[in-house]
Protein backbone atom coordinates (compact mmCIF):
# COMPACT_ATOMS: atom_id res chain seq x y z
CA UNK A 1 0.00 0.00 0.00
CA UNK A 2 2.95 2.24 0.71
CA UNK A 3 4.10 1.90 -2.46
CA UNK A 4 0.51 2.63 -3.91
CA UNK A 5 0.78 5.71 -1.84
CA UNK A 6 4.26 7.19 -2.96
CA UNK A 7 3.12 6.69 -6.59
CA UNK A 8 -0.28 8.45 -6.22
CA UNK A 9 1.42 11.13 -4.65
CA UNK A 10 4.20 11.60 -7.47
CA UNK A 11 1.05 10.96 -9.69
CA UNK A 12 -0.60 14.00 -8.23
CA UNK A 13 2.03 16.52 -8.38
CA UNK A 14 3.38 15.68 -11.73
CA UNK A 15 -0.33 16.02 -13.39
CA UNK A 16 -0.85 19.21 -15.90
CA UNK A 17 -4.44 21.10 -17.12
CA UNK A 18 -5.46 22.68 -19.87
CA UNK A 19 -8.99 23.60 -18.33
CA UNK A 20 -11.25 23.57 -15.74
CA UNK A 21 -12.62 20.42 -16.87
CA UNK A 22 -9.67 18.70 -16.49
CA UNK A 23 -9.21 19.71 -12.56
CA UNK A 24 -12.88 18.60 -12.09
CA UNK A 25 -12.36 15.04 -13.18
CA UNK A 26 -9.09 15.08 -11.20
CA UNK A 27 -10.86 15.93 -8.26
CA UNK A 28 -13.09 13.20 -8.61
CA UNK A 29 -10.36 10.77 -9.39
CA UNK A 30 -8.95 11.54 -6.59
CA UNK A 31 -10.93 12.81 -3.88
CA UNK A 32 -14.39 12.38 -4.78
CA UNK A 33 -16.88 10.41 -2.83
CA UNK A 34 -15.77 7.04 -4.99
CA UNK A 35 -12.14 8.55 -5.73
CA UNK A 36 -9.14 6.92 -4.75
CA UNK A 37 -7.90 8.90 -1.59
CA UNK A 38 -11.60 7.64 0.34
CA UNK A 39 -10.99 3.99 -0.91
CA UNK A 40 -7.34 4.22 0.59
CA UNK A 41 -8.81 5.26 4.07
CA UNK A 42 -11.42 2.74 3.65
CA UNK A 43 -8.75 0.18 3.20
CA UNK A 44 -7.02 1.62 6.21
CA UNK A 45 -8.66 -0.78 8.78
CA UNK A 46 -6.78 -3.37 7.07
CA UNK A 47 -3.61 -2.17 7.69
CA UNK A 48 -1.08 -4.36 10.23
CA UNK A 49 -1.29 -1.91 13.53
CA UNK A 50 2.56 -1.15 13.34
CA UNK A 51 2.08 -0.03 9.96
CA UNK A 52 -0.49 2.34 11.18
CA UNK A 53 1.17 5.27 12.32
CA UNK A 54 3.06 5.83 9.30
CA UNK A 55 0.87 4.77 6.41
CA UNK A 56 -1.71 7.65 8.01
CA UNK A 57 0.80 10.30 8.15
CA UNK A 58 1.38 9.24 4.31
CA UNK A 59 -2.42 9.54 3.15
CA UNK A 60 -2.63 12.46 4.91
CA UNK A 61 -0.10 13.76 3.09
CA UNK A 62 -1.55 12.96 -0.03
CA UNK A 63 -4.89 14.04 0.91
CA UNK A 64 -3.23 17.50 1.65
CA UNK A 65 -1.08 17.62 -1.22
CA UNK A 66 -3.89 16.72 -4.01
CA UNK A 67 -6.25 19.82 -2.33
CA UNK A 68 -3.45 21.67 -2.59
CA UNK A 69 -2.46 21.17 -6.04
CA UNK A 70 -6.73 21.76 -6.62
CA UNK A 71 -6.57 24.93 -5.07
CA UNK A 72 -3.42 26.16 -6.42
CA UNK A 73 -4.36 24.82 -10.18
CA UNK A 74 -7.72 26.74 -10.01
CA UNK A 75 -6.39 30.31 -9.14
CA UNK A 76 -4.08 29.91 -12.10
CA UNK A 77 -6.77 28.79 -14.50
CA UNK A 78 -9.29 31.32 -12.98
CA UNK A 79 -6.51 34.40 -13.85
CA UNK A 80 -5.58 32.21 -17.24
CA UNK A 81 -9.52 32.95 -17.39
CA UNK A 82 -9.32 36.89 -16.68
CA UNK A 83 -6.36 37.17 -19.33
CA UNK A 84 -8.22 35.64 -22.26
CA UNK A 85 -10.89 37.85 -21.33
CA UNK A 86 -8.78 41.06 -21.16
CA UNK A 87 -7.47 39.73 -24.64
CA UNK A 88 -3.99 39.48 -23.65
CA UNK A 89 -2.26 36.24 -25.55
CA UNK A 90 -1.13 33.78 -23.99
CA UNK A 91 0.17 31.56 -26.96
CA UNK A 92 2.37 34.37 -28.46
CA UNK A 93 6.06 33.82 -28.02
CA UNK A 94 8.09 34.98 -25.23
CA UNK A 95 10.43 38.41 -26.19
CA UNK A 96 13.53 37.26 -25.29
CA UNK A 97 15.31 40.66 -25.12
CA UNK A 98 16.30 41.31 -21.56
CA UNK A 99 15.87 44.59 -20.35
CA UNK A 100 18.62 46.50 -19.08
CA UNK A 101 19.79 48.70 -15.81
CA UNK A 102 19.63 52.42 -15.82
CA UNK A 103 23.45 52.99 -15.91
CA UNK A 104 22.40 55.78 -13.09
CA UNK A 105 20.49 52.53 -11.15
CA UNK A 106 23.56 51.13 -11.73
CA UNK A 107 26.07 53.58 -10.22
CA UNK A 108 23.69 53.97 -7.30
CA UNK A 109 23.75 50.45 -6.40
CA UNK A 110 28.03 50.56 -6.90
CA UNK A 111 28.07 53.40 -4.50
CA UNK A 112 25.67 52.11 -2.02
CA UNK A 113 28.00 48.71 -2.37
CA UNK A 114 30.92 50.50 -1.86
CA UNK A 115 30.03 52.21 1.57
CA UNK A 116 28.28 49.40 2.92
CA UNK A 117 31.51 47.17 2.76
CA UNK A 118 32.74 50.12 5.26
CA UNK A 119 30.13 49.97 7.57
CA UNK A 120 27.38 52.93 5.67
CA UNK A 121 23.72 51.54 5.85
CA UNK A 122 21.01 53.10 3.47
CA UNK A 123 18.49 55.67 4.61
CA UNK A 124 15.97 57.71 3.22
CA UNK A 125 14.12 60.68 3.07
CA UNK A 126 10.97 62.40 1.45
CA UNK A 127 11.49 64.19 -2.09
CA UNK A 128 9.02 66.88 -0.89
CA UNK A 129 10.60 68.56 2.05
CA UNK A 130 10.28 71.77 4.50
CA UNK A 131 12.18 74.63 4.92
CA UNK A 132 13.50 73.34 8.32
CA UNK A 133 15.19 70.41 6.60
CA UNK A 134 16.12 71.27 3.29
CA UNK A 135 17.85 74.67 4.48
CA UNK A 136 17.13 76.38 7.92
CA UNK A 137 18.31 73.53 10.03
CA UNK A 138 21.14 72.70 7.78
CA UNK A 139 22.34 76.53 8.84
CA UNK A 140 21.09 78.36 5.74
CA UNK A 141 19.96 81.62 7.94
CA UNK A 142 16.44 83.34 6.75
CA UNK A 143 17.21 85.69 3.61
CA UNK A 144 20.75 84.48 3.03
CA UNK A 145 22.20 84.80 -0.16
CA UNK A 146 23.19 81.11 0.51
CA UNK A 147 20.00 80.08 -0.23
CA UNK A 148 19.99 81.35 -3.68
CA UNK A 149 22.78 78.79 -4.42
CA UNK A 150 20.10 76.21 -5.38
CA UNK A 151 17.30 77.38 -7.40
CA UNK A 152 13.99 75.84 -5.30
CA UNK A 153 10.97 74.61 -6.98
CA UNK A 154 8.63 76.10 -4.46
CA UNK A 155 5.48 74.39 -3.97
CA UNK A 156 3.51 76.10 -1.06
CA UNK A 157 4.89 79.71 0.57
CA UNK A 158 4.63 79.75 5.09
CA UNK A 159 4.86 77.67 5.64
CA UNK A 160 7.49 76.89 2.72
CA UNK A 161 7.24 73.13 1.56
CA UNK A 162 9.32 72.65 -1.79
CA UNK A 163 10.90 69.85 -3.74
CA UNK A 164 13.96 68.79 -2.17
CA UNK A 165 16.89 70.78 -3.71
CA UNK A 166 19.82 68.16 -2.18
CA UNK A 167 19.83 65.34 -0.18
CA UNK A 168 21.30 66.97 2.70
CA UNK A 169 17.65 67.64 4.17
CA UNK A 170 18.11 63.88 4.92
CA UNK A 171 21.31 64.05 7.07
CA UNK A 172 18.85 66.38 9.54
CA UNK A 173 15.97 63.91 9.66
CA UNK A 174 18.65 61.18 10.18
CA UNK A 175 20.21 62.87 12.95
CA UNK A 176 16.75 63.89 14.51
CA UNK A 177 15.82 60.40 14.70
CA UNK A 178 18.78 58.67 16.10
CA UNK A 179 21.94 59.11 18.65
CA UNK A 180 25.59 58.64 17.27
CA UNK A 181 26.77 56.84 16.04
CA UNK A 182 25.49 57.24 12.61
CA UNK A 183 27.13 56.02 9.32
CA UNK A 184 24.96 56.13 6.85
CA UNK A 185 24.50 57.32 2.92
CA UNK A 186 21.13 58.59 1.18
CA UNK A 187 20.75 58.19 -2.46
CA UNK A 188 17.89 60.05 -3.66
CA UNK A 189 16.19 62.41 -6.29
CA UNK A 190 16.67 66.18 -6.10
CA UNK A 191 15.26 68.95 -7.79
CA UNK A 192 16.19 72.61 -8.99
CA UNK A 193 14.99 74.96 -11.01
CA UNK A 194 17.13 75.30 -13.79
CA UNK A 195 17.22 75.16 -17.53
CA UNK A 196 18.03 72.10 -18.64
CA UNK A 197 20.97 71.63 -21.09
CA UNK A 198 23.87 69.46 -21.42
CA UNK A 199 25.53 70.04 -17.90
CA UNK A 200 22.40 70.72 -16.11
CA UNK A 201 18.71 69.19 -15.14
CA UNK A 202 15.58 70.19 -13.34
CA UNK A 203 15.61 67.00 -12.06
CA UNK A 204 18.66 64.63 -11.02
CA UNK A 205 20.33 62.12 -8.16
CA UNK A 206 22.68 62.53 -5.42
CA UNK A 207 24.02 60.34 -2.49
CA UNK A 208 25.48 61.98 0.66
CA UNK A 209 27.13 60.62 2.94
CA UNK A 210 26.78 61.34 6.97
CA UNK A 211 29.37 60.15 9.85
CA UNK A 212 28.71 61.05 12.88
CA UNK A 213 30.64 59.62 16.27
CA UNK A 214 32.80 60.56 19.35
CA UNK A 215 36.26 62.16 17.91
CA UNK A 216 35.57 61.67 13.96
CA UNK A 217 37.99 63.74 12.41
CA UNK A 218 39.09 64.96 8.62
CA UNK A 219 41.13 62.36 8.44
CA UNK A 220 38.33 60.25 8.75
CA UNK A 221 36.75 61.94 6.12
CA UNK A 222 39.67 62.03 3.80
CA UNK A 223 40.35 58.74 4.36
CA UNK A 224 36.77 57.70 3.43
CA UNK A 225 36.52 59.30 0.31
CA UNK A 226 39.92 58.31 -1.18
CA UNK A 227 38.81 54.65 -0.26
CA UNK A 228 35.62 55.35 -2.66
CA UNK A 229 37.75 57.14 -5.35
CA UNK A 230 39.51 54.04 -5.33
CA UNK A 231 36.76 51.81 -5.65
CA UNK A 232 34.72 53.62 -8.08
CA UNK A 233 37.52 54.78 -10.39
CA UNK A 234 40.20 52.20 -10.43
CA UNK A 235 42.87 51.84 -7.46
CA UNK A 236 45.66 54.66 -9.01
CA UNK A 237 42.75 57.23 -8.48
CA UNK A 238 44.24 60.30 -6.97
CA UNK A 239 42.29 63.17 -4.86
CA UNK A 240 42.77 66.26 -3.84
CA UNK A 241 40.47 68.54 -1.19
CA UNK A 242 40.19 72.47 -2.39
CA UNK A 243 38.64 74.53 0.32
CA UNK A 244 35.20 75.73 -0.45
CA UNK A 245 32.03 77.04 1.07
CA UNK A 246 28.86 75.28 2.26
CA UNK A 247 26.34 76.46 5.10
CA UNK A 248 26.21 73.31 6.90
CA UNK A 249 29.72 72.62 6.90
CA UNK A 250 32.88 73.97 8.64
CA UNK A 251 35.50 73.33 7.31
CA UNK A 252 34.17 72.68 3.91
CA UNK A 253 35.97 71.17 0.75
CA UNK A 254 35.55 69.96 -2.95
CA UNK A 255 36.89 67.00 -3.78
CA UNK A 256 38.78 66.40 -7.14
CA UNK A 257 39.68 62.99 -8.81
CA UNK A 258 43.11 62.71 -10.84
CA UNK A 259 41.36 62.31 -14.21
CA UNK A 260 40.67 58.90 -14.93
CA UNK A 261 40.67 59.51 -18.61
CA UNK A 262 44.32 61.34 -19.29
CA UNK A 263 45.45 59.83 -16.07
CA UNK A 264 46.39 63.59 -14.81
CA UNK A 265 48.55 64.72 -18.08
CA UNK A 266 45.58 66.75 -19.15
CA UNK A 267 42.36 66.08 -22.20
CA UNK A 268 39.58 67.94 -23.01
CA UNK A 269 36.97 65.89 -19.99
CA UNK A 270 39.43 67.56 -17.28
CA UNK A 271 39.93 70.68 -19.10
CA UNK A 272 43.24 70.12 -19.32
CA UNK A 273 43.85 70.33 -15.49
CA UNK A 274 44.40 67.09 -14.75
CA UNK A 275 41.69 66.62 -11.84
CA UNK A 276 37.95 66.13 -12.45
CA UNK A 277 35.53 67.66 -9.26
CA UNK A 278 33.07 65.11 -8.06
CA UNK A 279 31.50 66.13 -4.70
CA UNK A 280 31.31 68.39 -1.97
CA UNK A 281 32.07 67.25 1.68
CA UNK A 282 33.34 68.99 5.22
CA UNK A 283 33.09 68.66 8.88
CA UNK A 284 29.21 69.12 9.98
CA UNK A 285 28.84 72.28 11.43
CA UNK A 286 28.09 72.29 15.18
CA UNK A 287 24.90 74.59 14.54
CA UNK A 288 23.51 71.99 12.36
CA UNK A 289 24.51 68.82 15.27
CA UNK A 290 22.35 71.45 17.81
CA UNK A 291 19.73 71.71 16.10
CA UNK A 292 18.68 68.48 15.07
CA UNK A 293 19.05 67.45 18.63
CA UNK A 294 22.75 66.14 18.53
CA UNK A 295 25.57 67.15 21.45
CA UNK A 296 27.84 69.02 19.67
CA UNK A 297 30.28 68.75 22.24
CA UNK A 298 30.39 65.27 22.55
CA UNK A 299 29.85 64.20 19.07
CA UNK A 300 31.95 65.60 15.48
CA UNK A 301 30.94 64.31 12.12
CA UNK A 302 31.20 64.61 8.40
CA UNK A 303 29.09 64.83 5.40
CA UNK A 304 29.81 64.76 1.82
CA UNK A 305 27.36 64.81 -0.97
CA UNK A 306 27.89 63.87 -4.78
CA UNK A 307 25.82 63.80 -8.25
CA UNK A 308 24.85 60.14 -9.21
CA UNK A 309 24.53 61.99 -12.81
CA UNK A 310 28.25 63.23 -12.56
CA UNK A 311 29.85 59.95 -11.49
CA UNK A 312 28.05 58.73 -13.82
CA UNK A 313 29.17 60.47 -16.81
CA UNK A 314 32.58 60.19 -15.78
CA UNK A 315 32.87 56.73 -15.33
CA UNK A 316 31.43 56.17 -18.55
CA UNK A 317 32.30 59.21 -20.56
CA UNK A 318 28.85 60.48 -21.26
CA UNK A 319 28.51 64.33 -22.77
CA UNK A 320 25.51 64.58 -22.40
CA UNK A 321 23.36 64.82 -19.51
CA UNK A 322 20.05 64.73 -21.34
CA UNK A 323 20.69 61.39 -22.69
CA UNK A 324 19.54 59.83 -19.01
CA UNK A 325 16.16 61.08 -18.95
CA UNK A 326 15.52 60.28 -22.51
CA UNK A 327 14.92 56.83 -22.43
CA UNK A 328 16.26 56.04 -25.63
CA UNK A 329 17.25 52.55 -25.97
CA UNK A 330 19.76 52.94 -27.96
CA UNK A 331 21.75 54.26 -25.06
CA UNK A 332 20.57 52.08 -22.55
CA UNK A 333 20.98 48.98 -24.50
CA UNK A 334 24.93 49.90 -24.01
CA UNK A 335 24.62 49.06 -20.38
CA UNK A 336 23.34 45.91 -20.56
CA UNK A 337 26.08 43.51 -19.66
CA UNK A 338 26.58 45.38 -16.37
CA UNK A 339 25.48 44.01 -13.07
N1 LIG B 1 24.26 69.58 -0.68
C1 LIG B 1 25.37 70.02 -1.52
C2 LIG B 1 24.84 70.33 -2.92
O1 LIG B 1 23.79 69.88 -3.27
C3 LIG B 1 26.43 68.96 -1.62
C4 LIG B 1 27.16 68.79 -0.35
C5 LIG B 1 28.26 69.52 -0.04
C6 LIG B 1 26.72 67.88 0.59
C7 LIG B 1 28.97 69.38 1.11
C8 LIG B 1 27.42 67.69 1.79
C9 LIG B 1 28.55 68.47 2.04
O2 LIG B 1 27.06 66.84 2.71
O3 LIG B 1 29.22 68.28 3.19
O4 LIG B 1 25.49 71.01 -3.65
Amino acid sequence: MKEKVLTYLEEIKSTTFDKMDDLEAFRVKYIGKKGIIPALFADFKSIAPKDRREMGVLLNDLKKATLAKVEEVKELLDNMDQYMESGIDLSLPVNEDLGSRHPLSLVRNQIIEIFSRIGFTVEEGPEIEDDWHNFTALNFPEEHPARDMQDTFFIEKSPDIALRTHTSSVQVRVMENNQPPVRSIFPGRVFRNEAISARAHCIFHQVEGLYIDKNVSFADLKQTLMYFAKEMFGENTGIRLRPSYFPFTEPSAEMDISCHICGGKGCNICKYTGWVEILGCGMVDPNVLKNAGIDSEKYTGFAFGMGIERITMLKYQIKDLRLFFENDIRFLKQFESAI
